[in-house]
């Protein structure tokens, strides 16, 4: 039977604000949690309240009523679709478009930064209540996996955490986890703001030595934006080869459509999740309202469910705690996860952790109004040497003075430059990076002179994309959403241990769609014990050795084709960037 947690008075802010930090709710950002706390969020009232509470009740329920009405999701979304110029680090729909006045909004569909500024990300830390990344956490994470961190990381791109500590603690005991990230399948070709997660997310796959899952919500986007299932679908299948050409193990990746993947496991985690969750608690996170449809409103659960490694049984196996997740993702989609990690406890999982990154800057300047669906105002991973010439000599905004005399004795403003702020992404070398910067803001270099080193390092990097992209195959995409069961000792560290991990015993305890020699499950209503649930096939029959072996051979050829296809792409990458 399902039991309603009971949880203690609190009427008052202040009392609700101790039950806060006692039960370590995260759901709720700090600044809001009085007014949400009205709404009917986190704190279950027990008592009959006082007549003080009551009123100081009834009053943060008009507060609560504000922050919602700020944030109804479907207009906003609707205008900030149409005033969107900036280029979101992921999913298409957030952009940093100025607030038309008050404070900054940051919701998975609508980034605002306050009167007309960028996101104040100090601020943001506070508001959602994450962590900065320390130059001390960074060393650590450079310690611990023995290489130099990404520029991403270096460079304060990837800026805030929960719980990352946790994971090199973790991981330095020799504890395992698996990376979750994912991209909303809304347009043809991405821009390069959206290849930043997933190139990130490759390094750390190298770095940690550790599998991924990376989910296409092709029923978010079909949700939000007036576009067809199956179009969804379609560009889900496009927007995979833009993933896959930021160079993921095949091996140990695993990317799934949403609308393709629902099975049982996921579908199981996402309705212990949903049955956790409240309405009230869904409107105060993603501003939900009652004009957004019910799709809308109970989709958070499907972003959630990845979280849990139980989601993945030919990945993971089917216990909820053999993995911690680890997600990298922008700060955009941290309240879904604020939500994952207040009701992992309660479903019997781990919290998820996550390293969260800044919001990249558009081309026409990173404040100011700009104009709708304007190509001009990204560069496009399919746009060629020349366009992306045009489009940065023509468009990024110029932290220059106007005229050469003056930039000579001024100098360039580094803090709303793109091009400046561009190659802080894109140029590797720490020494020419800062030389750059000296020269740039002493004025000895011009503005024109900037924009050329940001197209010579943007043109290479954009066609060795393409080339990798149109070389990947339908059969290299079905080998990376494939389900195939993977042999779980494979997705970790060098692979060396393989052979170890497929002793007689192991492949007596595999079940068919399983992860080869995967930690038994032992929550969750499954079977306790490895014995009972080993041996058994498909309609509960015993499998025979031959069929064991049959599943091992069957995962064998799957790893032999992976590793075919990849290598046919890379021939014939090479072979056309030669061209
Ligand atoms: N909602 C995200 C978008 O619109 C896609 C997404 C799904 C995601 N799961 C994720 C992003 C996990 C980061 C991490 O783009």
């Amino acid at each position: 039977m399902a039991t309603i947690e009971r949880r203690p008075h609190a009427n008052t802010p202040r009392a609700f604000a101790r039950v806060r930090r006692r039960e370590r709710c995260e759901t709720i950002p700090r600044n809001l949690c009085a007014a949400r706390f009205a709404c009917g969020v986190g704190v279950r009232c027990l008592g009959e309240p006082s007549a003080r509470a009551r009123q100081w009740r009834s009053q943060a329920l008009k507060t609560a009523h504000d922050i919602t009405r700020r944030a109804p999701a479907v207009e906003r979304v609707e205008r900030v679709a149409r005033s969107m110029s900036a280029q979101p680090v992921d999913g298409a729909d957030a952009a940093a478009t100025p607030a038309t006045g008050g404070e900054q909004i940051v919701t998975p569909w609508d980034v605002e930064g306050a009167d007309g500024q960028g996101v104040d990300y100090d601020k943001l830390i506070k508001e959602f209540g994450c962590s900065k990344i320390t130059a001390e956490m960074v060393e650590r994470i450079e310690r611990v996996t023995g290489m130099k961190a990404h520029p991403f990381l270096r460079r304060g791109m990837f800026f805030a955490h929960r719980e990352m500590d946790l994971i090199l603690d973790a991981y330095e005991k020799g504890e395992k986890f698996y990376l979750y990230t994912g991209r909303g399948p809304s347009s043809e070709s991405l821009h390069l703001g959206h290849l930043i997660p997933f190139h990130f997310t490759a390094w750390l796959q190298k770095a940690f030595k550790v599998p991924l899952v990376i989910q296409l919500t092709d029923d978010e986007k079909f949700l939000w934006k007036d576009m067809a299932l199956e179009e969804c679908e379609r560009l889900g299948r496009e927007n995979a080869k833009d993933i896959i050409a930021c160079g993921f193990d095949p091996k140990r990746t695993f990317i799934f459509s949403d609308v393709n993947y629902m099975c049982t496991p996921i579908y199981k985690n996402m309705m212990k999740i949903a049955k956790c969750v409240t309405l009230n608690q869904v409107r105060g996170i993603f501003g939900f309202t009652g004009e957004s449809n019910i799709g809308q409103v109970g989709f958070p659960p499907t972003q959630a469910a990845p979280s849990f490694p139980d989601c993945f049984p030919h990945m993971f196996g089917e216990n909820k705690k053999s993995l911690r997740c680890l997600i990298p993702c922008a700060i955009d989609q941290d309240p879904y996860f604020r939500m994952t990690r207040d009701v992992a406890p309660r479903i019997g999982g781990y919290k998820p952790a996550l390293i969260e990154s800044r919001f990249f800057p558009a081309l026409k300047g990173e404040s100011g109004k700009m104009s709708a669906s304007d190509a001009t105002s990204a560069i496009y991973v399919t746009d060629t040497a020349k366009e992306i010439k045009n489009k940065v000599n023509k468009y990024a905004f110029s932290g220059g003075q106007l005229t050469v005399e003056d930039h000579r004795r001024i100098g360039g403003n580094l803090d709303v430059d793109i091009s400046w702020k561009w190659l802080n992404f894109f140029l590797d070398d720490d020494e020419e990076l800062a030389k750059i910067g000296e020269e740039y803001s002493s004025g000895r270099m011009l503005s024109g002179e900037i924009k050329a080193k940001l197209i010579e390092t943007l043109v290479p990097i954009v066609e060795h994309h393409q080339a990798i992209r149109n070389s990947v195959d339908d059969a290299q995409i079905d080998a990376f959403m494939s389900t195939q069961p993977r042999v779980f000792a494979s997705l970790f560290g060098d692979m060396g241990d393989i052979a170890g991990a497929l002793d007689e015993a192991t492949l007596a305890n595999t079940k068919p769609g399983i992860a080869i020699g995967a930690p038994a499950a032992d929550d969750d209503g499954v079977k306790k014990s490895q014995q009972t649930q080993a041996q058994t096939g498909e309609n509960g029959e015993p499998m025979s050795k031959s069929q064991q072996k049959k599943l091992l051979k069957e995962a064998q050829i799957a790893e032999k084709k992976a590793k075919q296809a990849e290598e046919k792409a890379k021939k014939k990458a090479e072979a056309e960037a030669a061209n």
